[in-house]
């Protein structure tokens, strides 16, 4: 089969991936209502395209936090790749350089940020930060990030301990033997991190992005203490199931951040239109988790270019079809929210 777009790489990552794999990057919290809320959520947002207007040429392109990339799509962090392809994070970085995108590398990665960095130098490339009980290991992540060009830390505030993800306990999970990981999610986090931490972290000297979150409130304190971005985003429904889809959540707090910070969204974006709808509540961007996974899965690198340029090509394709010639043009008047 040839994918067509990312559902059918889901469908070849199923086929390509053992059950340990499978469900590791499948699954989703309790009963996985979140991680179905965000599809469906999705679809409840109504695109309102304008007629008549000149769309010979369309201009996907824009920046987050002062970087220029291609289209409005982030790689979002996603742990353990080699998991997913012997090329891991690698594969994911060539991919993002050659599609001009960002890539957000995971703490709890099968490669060492160092690394990374060297399988695709000079491209753009943030580091996602979990806070370990031993801070010497996040100590040591962030200086190597640092110390390689990355040009964020992206605080994941959505984990104080991990999620009970039942598919991936059913499949046994397990790190498959030879595979390392750098900083290691299933021990050691601390739970104790607090808002307080946050000027540590920003004494590193780069922008701070907060990943995972959800109410108005928090992307306020957020912004207080300093955050250059704010990711809406539930994790993909792998932490606390009952939330609301991340596409729900984000008018609120667009409406609560008001221009002080850049804000971001992931959790279910399948389709450029959707790419489409969370610009139009104000995102300057959106990020892709298990999209990367799948295409990894499939294809290394060339998998993960494709799925980026599917996408790629479904937001130009819905730009044309809404009336935009531009990414910038698309605004709160493009959508509407009905059952
Ligand atoms: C297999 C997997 C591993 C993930 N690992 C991390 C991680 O290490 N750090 C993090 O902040 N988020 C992690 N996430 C969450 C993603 O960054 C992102 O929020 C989520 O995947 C977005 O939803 P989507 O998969 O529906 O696109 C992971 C998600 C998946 C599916």
């Amino acid at each position: 089969m040839e994918a067509l777009n990312v559902h059918d790489y889901e469908v070849l990552a199923r086929e390509c991936l053992d059950e340990n794999a499978w469900e590791y990057f499948r699954g989703g919290a309790g009963d996985e209502s979140t991680m179905r809320e965000n599809i469906a959520a999705f679809a409840r947002w109504k695109l309102l395209p304008r007629t008549l207007l000149d769309v010979t040429s369309i201009d996907t392109s824009t920046t987050v936090l002062g970087t220029p990339v291609s289209s409005p799509i982030l790689l979002a962090p996603v742990a353990m790749q080699k998991l997913a392809h012997p090329e891991g994070e690698a594969a994911t970085a060539r991919a993002a350089a050659r599609a001009e995108t960002i890539m957000v590398l995971s703490t709890s990665a099968t490669m060492r940020p160092g690394e990374v960095a060297q399988a695709a130098p000079g491209a753009p490339r943030w580091f996602q930060v979990y806070v370990f009980r031993d801070r010497g290991i996040t100590h040591s992540l962030i200086d190597e990030a640092c110390a390689h060009g990355y040009s964020a830390l992206v605080l994941t505030v959505d984990v104080p301990i991990l999620g009970r993800r039942e598919g991936a306990l059913r499949a046994g999970f397990h790190l498959p033997e030879g595979l390392e990981v750098a900083g290691d999610i299933f021990e050691g986090l601390d739970p104790s991190v607090s808002w307080r931490d946050l000027e540590w972290l920003a004494g590193h000297g780069l922008p701070i992005v907060l990943k995972g979150v959800l109410t108005p409130g928090d992307a306020s304190v957020g912004v207080e203490h300093g955050a250059a971005a704010i990711v809406v985003s539930n994790h993909g429904g792998r932490q606390l199931d009952g939330v609301p889809a991340s596409i729900d959540a984000l008018p609120r707090v667009v409406e609560a951040v008001d221009g002080r910070a850049e804000i971001l969204l992931d959790s279910g974006v399948r389709r450029g239109v959707d790419v489409l709808r969370a610009v139009a509540l104000g995102a300057q961007a959106v990020m892709i988790g298990r999209p990367v996974a799948y295409a990894l899965a499939v294809g290394g690198e060339d998998g993960v270019v494709r799925v980026l340029q599917l996408l790629h090509d479904e937001v130009e394709l819905g730009l044309r079809l809404l009336g935009c010639a531009s990414i910038m043009e698309v605004g709160r008047e493009h959508v509407e929210w009905s059952r």
